[in-house]
């Protein structure tokens, strides 16, 4: 494949004076195909897709061989791990596995990469110092923005190392050489940033000819393809997320489900978690969970016009829709009117800066457009809005925009029977660049919303315990007991939490920083390791059992057998749960807020300085103070609106009420 290599860039900046003689057609432009006469595209989300449940079987064969053979090694110094036989001995007590990769940019990508090392049998030094071993026997691996870089980058370079990457980081058309800016790809040549943006504009116009609006996250997908798949022609223009469907590796259950997140965003909008539709794009499908859609469509005909899930010209659809950069460029797409003026500084060089110019310039450019919507005339008979069936485009955009920037709710379906999730945050929360846990508050709180229900997820402490407690610098198990959460939907999976932490390098850099030199990069991976196995085991020897004893923990409790000794020890030193416990160093009760004011129906809770004390409420308020002393600090909200007949219900689903 050869592109038209456009003599001047300015000429291409204004679209309309481009002949389209002039253009050969791109890859990247989707093509019409024929497929079934009868085919139905869309789905309802109430329960695996067959191709899923199919393609676990097979992923169940692998990663059961390898999760025992980490279990075992991992407790062999344990007094007594026969449970580990027990779980074994009937494939469907098994624990299953899965992985979040957060956001953040390339910082995310490259702490992230360090943290998947670590569970890597390939990384040298993983099965001796690390938890190698875990990503082979791990299911499912998500990614959100920069987390999706991260997945994007290993799944379609055929299921790569990271260690394979790092072994390779000198050679020319390395994997991740981010070295030059992303607004100049070709370093100091200029000659080569032009051209490689003379490409990328060829490509995305190409598709704008064959009829597909394009927005800002084109150009922004295309750009970062460069930087993931060097060696493939033109960065990938031809790579589709569907693709992984005819990739031997994937197709035997050899590696994990890539799953990328994204959430719904109309143009110049914003989102909070208790409003966000997330929308996941795995290998068959995209589509979303949440109540509002609840239905998926075949990822692979995206592109394709239909209504209600059937092609509106009978046996013609479309394909090349579900370009890889794209899907990860949508999920990473955080051009909303707060992020613009960042981006928009940052990008202030070459020539993205005038395409970047352009496209803010256009009303629905802070998003990906998703067009022809293909959710549209959908008739699920459920409680989808009206919009998605209504509109003709689809818009998505950062999976991190709605503040959940930890890809759980994939994660959390009831019917992906996931029993332990390693939720990897390398967000940047904190003045200083480093997280605070709003990630986990966010997806803690959503639960008790319309759009988050039946995905529960483990009691949180407010963010500011959340530092307080030091939370944010090691590893913490959340939901340790599922006698604790009694209280939610059903009992959600284990969280193991690996906070980006320092342990050898600065690794709070900022989310928009768009170059790394090698330096940087291996730094930040390396630190990364090293925030995930508590410095190598160095911090605790015993770490390594400790997290054999989480992954075991729910098959453990729902079998009702015994747990080895060594896992109380290690529960104490590393979950966090909401009962009073010096667990983590300090006290921790419901008395930890105080009522500090009552005016008309508001209520007031301040943080008591010494943990313990006793309540001050009025004895009128009393019952109800507990119950919002506990709301207090497990959301962090502090005032509360009480209203008389509803407040029963209200104070049992914390915040959906907003009491
Ligand atoms: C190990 O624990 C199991 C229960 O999980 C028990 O049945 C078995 O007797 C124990 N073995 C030894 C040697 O104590
Ligand atoms: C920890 O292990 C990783 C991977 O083996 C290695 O790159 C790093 O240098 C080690 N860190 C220390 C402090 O030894
Ligand atoms: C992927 O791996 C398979 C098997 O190792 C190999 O045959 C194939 O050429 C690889 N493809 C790419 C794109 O590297
Ligand atoms: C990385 O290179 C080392 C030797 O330098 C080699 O032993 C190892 O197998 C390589 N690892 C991967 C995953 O390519
Ligand atoms: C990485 O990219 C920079 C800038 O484009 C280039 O100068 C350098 O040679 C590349 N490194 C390798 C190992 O190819
Ligand atoms: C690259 O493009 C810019 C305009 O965007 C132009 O000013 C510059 O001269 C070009 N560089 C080369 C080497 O063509
Ligand atoms: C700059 O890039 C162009 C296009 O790839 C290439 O022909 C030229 O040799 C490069 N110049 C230098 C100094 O490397
Ligand atoms: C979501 O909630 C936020 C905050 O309440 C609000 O500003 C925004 O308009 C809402 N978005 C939608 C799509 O309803
Ligand atoms: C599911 O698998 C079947 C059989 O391989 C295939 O024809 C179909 O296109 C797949 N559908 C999706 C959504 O992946
Ligand atoms: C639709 O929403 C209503 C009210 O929230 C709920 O009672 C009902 O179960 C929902 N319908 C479906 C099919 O989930
Ligand atoms: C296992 O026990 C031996 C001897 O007590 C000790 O040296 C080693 O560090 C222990 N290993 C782990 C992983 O706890
Ligand atoms: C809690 O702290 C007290 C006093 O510091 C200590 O005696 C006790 O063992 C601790 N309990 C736990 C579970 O760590």
């Amino acid at each position: 494949m050869k592109l038209a290599r456009l003599s001047g860039l300015v000429s291409i900046l204004t679209v309309s004076v481009v002949n389209a003689a002039d253009l050969q057609s791109s890859p990247y432009a989707p093509v019409e195909v024929p497929c079934d006469a009868s085919i139905q595209l869309v789905r309802k989300a109430d329960g695996l897709s067959q191709n899923e449940t199919d393609w676990l079987e097979k992923r169940d064969s692998h990663t059961q061989d390898a999760l025992r053979n980490f279990l075992e090694s991992a407790t062999s110094n344990f007094s007594n791990n026969s449970l580990i036989s027990r779980l074994f001995s009937d494939n469907s007590n098994a624990p299953r596995v899965a992985v979040a990769c957060s956001g953040g940019g390339y910082r995310a990508m490259l702490s992230g990469a360090g943290m998947i090392a670590a569970m890597d049998d390939r990384t040298e030094g993983a099965n001796e110092h690390g938890l190698g071993g875990l990503l082979q026997a791990t299911t499912y691996l998500a990614g959100l923005s920069g987390g999706s870089w991260l997945v994007g980058s290993l799944a379609y370079n055929n299921w790569t190392s990271v260690q394979d990457i790092i072994n390779h980081t000198s050679e020319a058309n390395s994997i991740w050489n981010i070295t030059a800016s992303l607004a100049s790809p070709g370093g100091t040549n200029s000659t080569l940033t032009n051209e490689t943006w003379s490409i990328i504009m060829s490509d995305v116009i190409s598709k704008q000819q064959a009829g597909y609006p394009v927005t800002i996250t084109d150009y922004w997908g295309r750009a970062l393809s460069y930087g993931f798949f060097p060696n493939a022609a033109d960065g990938g223009v031809a790579y589709q997320w569907s693709s992984l469907r005819d990739n031997n590796i994937f197709r035997n259950g050899e590696m994990p489900f890539p799953i990328s997140v994204a959430d719904f965003r109309s143009p110049n909008t914003v989102t909070t978690y208790s409003n966000s539709t997330i929308f996941e794009f795995n290998p068959f499908e995209m589509g979303s969970w949440d109540e509002n859609l609840h239905a998926f469509t075949d990822l692979k005909y995206l592109g394709t016009n239909v209504f209600n899930g059937v092609p509106i010209t009978k046996g013609k659809c479309v394909t090349g829709f579900d370009n890889v950069g794209f899907v990860v460029g949508t999920s990473s797409s955080l051009f909303s009117p707060i992020m613009s003026p960042a981006i928009g500084i940052l990008l202030n060089e070459g020539p993205l800066a005038t395409v970047f110019a352009k496209a803010m310039g256009n009303d629905s450019n802070d998003v990906a457009n998703y067009s022809p919507n293909p959710f549209r005339g959908i008739d699920l008979g459920y409680n989808s809005t009206a919009s998605f069936s209504s509109d003709d485009y689809l818009y998505l955009a950062d999976g991190g925009e709605d503040g959940e920037t930890i890809p759980l709710a994939p994660l959390l379906q009831k019917e992906r029977e996931v029993d332990i999730i390693f939720a990897f945050d390398n967000s940047a929360d904190t003045p200083n660049g480093w997280p605070n846990g709003s990630a986990l508050i966010n997806t803690y709180k959503r639960q008790f919303t319309p759009q988050g229900r039946g995905m529960p997820f483990p009691h949180i402490p407010s963010s500011d315990e959340f530092v307080q407690l030091h939370l944010n610098e090691r590893p913490v198990f959340f939901g340790c007991d599922a006698n604790d959460l009694s209280d939610l939907d059903h009992v959600p999976p284990l969280v193991i939490y690996v906070p980006n932490a320092y342990h050898s390098f600065n690794s709070n850099q900022s989310t928009f920083k768009l170059a790394y030199d090698e330096r940087e990069r291996l730094g930040l991976i390396r630190n990364g390791f090293e925030a995930t196995t508590r410095g190598n085991l160095t911090e605790d020897v015993r770490f390594r059992g400790c997290v054999a004893c989480a992954i075991m923990r729910r098959q453990q409790e729902r079998l009702n057998e015994p747990l080895p000794e060594e896992c109380a020890k290690c529960f104490t030193d590393y979950c966090w749960d909401n009962k009073a416990s010096n667990v983590t160093g300090n006290a921790w009760s419901n008395s930890s807020y105080t009522l500090s004011s009552t005016s008309g129906s508001t209520i007031t809770l301040t943080p008591t300085s010494s943990a313990g004390s006793s309540s001050t409420s009025s004895a009128s308020f009393a019952h109800n103070t507990s119950t919002l002393q506990n709301a207090a600090w497990r959301s962090g909200q502090t005032t509360y609106n009480i209203r008389p007949l509803v407040v029963m219900v209200c104070l049992f689903v914390v915040v959906s009420c907003n009491i």
